[in-house]
């Protein structure tokens, strides 16, 4: 076969890690099949491809005006594509809106990228598609620690949330498939991986066929511990509801599993919990963390909230910042509400005013900035294992404590992807900085 003709790929990810990864896969399959290679200059590039995320309406806004941009800035002759789950949402509305758009794919059609390319005007945004079992090619942009997905999909019905019209229903991928992606990533120097998927610890209740070994989290957890050149496992997102006592218990046994967890609260009224159908309680939410705390001192918990759910009341209010001040997460992701289209909630007819949503969000971050600053500053003076995997623009080297704290120093390049003690002289909310000790 002749070897095609190098071209220049500009792409642009908004959104979460799943978003990253759908992206590294469409760099390697445009690389392999249609030898494209990356740019980060728009004005030489041959395609300009948007991933897209559609989980709040910020991000949805912002892509009709970065293609809009884009299309003035292009050189001629250069193809736009939209891909993610804005694609997945609105379809052929975004060649309405946009007609100089050559194609659209959705967030679960990425393996189709060479078919879009060639074609004149793509489609494709079916939420069924299988690409369970697609093998796609390696890219990774960072080699120090690579993401590998274990599920594609959503099986939830959150009234709030867009992503089970985005990115359909929930398929697990093959184990061996996962093994087999951990082991290729590690023998290039990953030796942290992160499991990704929207429900990670529902894994193995569905497979794209009846042949595939059947196991759950905590037994693809341990059998990804068994690679060898594996240091460092990760995963997101869990699912509160499914942290059952076999899944705590593997993750605190594991040494090779990181001791942070990240369990989505969204909220902290029972209530509104219910009314977002999120199957558990703020009880059953406190008595996981708390067990988690009791089981790992040295464990760090993140968070997402979402503030101003349609229906929120201060009392409610007030329960969310009660588990705030129970659990005192390391880190949280707070929102306000977003109604989205397809979605239940958006439906609802109590949505709450917009400024009272402004200032619950500001008395949270507020209170959390507190939390940060007891929790940063008790790390002062301490030494972590850190393990080294970038290098930033600031000439920073960074790296991440097994319990997921940011920490950076100054240093030299050849520490990327080492596990080196540091002694943190300077501890602040978003970042510890330290010295390197040995
Ligand atoms: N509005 C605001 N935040 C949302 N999220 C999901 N849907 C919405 C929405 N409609 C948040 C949740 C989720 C995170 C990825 O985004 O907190 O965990
Ligand atoms: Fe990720 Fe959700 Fe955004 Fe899709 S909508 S990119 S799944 S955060």
């Amino acid at each position: 076969m002749a070897i095609k003709e190098e071209k220049k790929l500009y792409i642009e990810t908004l959104g979460c890690a799943m978003n990253v990864r759908d992206s590294e896969h469409i760099i390697a399959e445009l690389g392999d099949k249609e030898n494209y290679v990356i740019t980060s200059n728009l004005q030489e590039a041959d395609l300009i491809l948007v991933n897209t995320c559609s989980v709040r309406e910020k991000p949805v806004s912002k892509l009709f005006s970065e293609i809009g941009k884009y299309n003035l800035q292009k050189k001629e002759g250069a193809k736009i594509g939209v891909c993610g789950c804005t694609a997945s949402h609105l379809g052929k509305e975004i060649f309405r809106r946009a007609p100089y758009v050559n194609f659209v794919i959705g967030a679960r059609n990425v393996s189709k990228i060479s078919t879009a390319v060639n074609t004149e005007k793509f489609l494709s945004v079916d939420i069924d598609y299988d690409e369970s079992d697609y093998a796609f090619g390696e890219y990774r942009n960072n080699l120090y620690k690579a993401y590998v997905n274990i599920s594609i999909g959503c099986d939830k019905q959150c009234t709030y949330c867009i992503v089970p019209h985005t990115r359909g229903d929930e398929i697990s991928i093959p184990s061996e498939l996962i093994v087999k992606e951990a082991q290729k990533a590690a023998q290039k120097g990953a030796k942290e991986i992160f499991l990704l998927g929207q429900n990670v610890n529902n894994y193995g209740r569905r497979f794209s066929s009846s042949s595939h070994e059947t196991m759950d989290f905590s037994d693809l957890l341990n059998r990804v511990s068994e690679i060898q050149e594996v240091e460092r496992i990760r995963f997101t997102s869990p699912h509160p509801l499914h942290m059952d006592d076999k899944f705590l218990e593997t993750f605190a046994s594991n040494p090779k599993v990181c001791k942070s967890m990240h369990m989505p609260l969204q909220s902290g009224s029972t209530h509104i919990l219910t009314q977002m159908k999120r199957g558990y309680t703020k009880e059953w939410f406190l008595n996981r963390a708390l067990k988690l705390r009791a089981m790992i001192p040295d464990v760090s918990i993140s968070t997402d909230i979402i503030v101003g759910f349609p229906g929120e009341s201060e009392a409610d209010f007030e329960e969310t910042m009660d588990v705030i001040r129970q659990v005192k997460f390391e880190q949280i992701f707070a929102f306000k509400y977003s109604p989205r289209p397809l979605t239940k909630a958006a439906e609802f007819t109590n949505q709450v005013d917009v400024e009272i949503a402004a200032q619950r969000l500001e008395r949270l971050q507020s209170l959390q900035d507190e939390i940060l600053d007891e929790i940063s500053e008790r790390k002062r003076d301490k030494v972590y294992a850190v393990y080294i995997d970038e290098l930033r623009n600031s000439g920073f080297l960074a790296g991440r404590t097994d319990n997921n704290a940011l920490v950076q120093i100054k240093g030299d390049e050849e520490l990327l992807g080492q596990t080196i003690n540091i002694k943190i002289t300077n501890p602040k909310r978003l970042s510890l900085y330290g010295e390197r000790v040995l």
